[in-house]
């Protein structure tokens, strides 16, 4: 009997008041629609090298803070860019910004890296603004509006059925 692979897209993720997070489980909640990749969501801090090579797909999510990616994705690419060089070769992938106001900067900040690891973009980065201007604002918390969550449920319905049928 042949035991096929089931494909494994992984969500690695970092959020400081929730709209990074809200966009991610609302992804995940249309990748399952497809029951026959599995579909891990873990924050950045969590995942080790033995995540990432064991992935077929990658979504990488996180906010813009102080003009970069939040910290906890800058050392999660610190722990695993070169133990992870080299084996992911060709992967697909989707980059999630979440920003104030900005967030450019992130986006070129990971693509880089992305580009390091040879992983090919399935789509342009979202740039998602939240557009918190006062540290109020910026430190309270956040929920996206349902178009944004519609689209990261569309996003991730149709991320997991092409993983499936070998499209990328
Ligand atoms: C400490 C801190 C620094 C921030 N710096 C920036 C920034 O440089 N540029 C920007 O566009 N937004 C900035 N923001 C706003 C966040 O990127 C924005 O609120 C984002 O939606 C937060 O995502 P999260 O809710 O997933 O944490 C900052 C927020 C915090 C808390």
């Amino acid at each position: 009997m042949t035991l096929l692979h089931k494909p494994v897209l992984l969500v690695v993720y970092a959020s400081i008041t929730g709209a990074t997070r809200s966009w991610v489980q609302s992804f995940c909640h249309g990748a399952a629609d497809e029951s026959a990749v599995t579909v891990r969501l873990l924050q950045a801090a969590d995942v080790c090298t033995e995540d990432v090579v064991a992935a077929d797909a990658y979504v990488f999510a996180c906010p813009e803070t102080l003009g970069s990616m939040v910290g906890e994705m800058k050392s999660f690419f610190d722990r695993t860019y070169y133990p992870v060089l080299d084996q992911v070769n060709g992967r697909p992938y989707l980059l999630v910004v979440c920003a104030g106001s900005d967030g450019e900067p992130t986006v070129r900040q990971m693509q880089r890296i992305l580009t390091g690891w040879r992983l090919k973009p399935v789509a342009e980065a979202r740039l998602i603004k939240t557009h918190a201007q006062t540290p109020e604002a910026i430190l309270a918390s956040k929920e996206l509006d349902e178009a944004l969550l519609q689209d990261a449920e569309e996003a991730g319905r149709a991320m997991a059925s092409a993983l499936l049928m070998g499209i990328f």
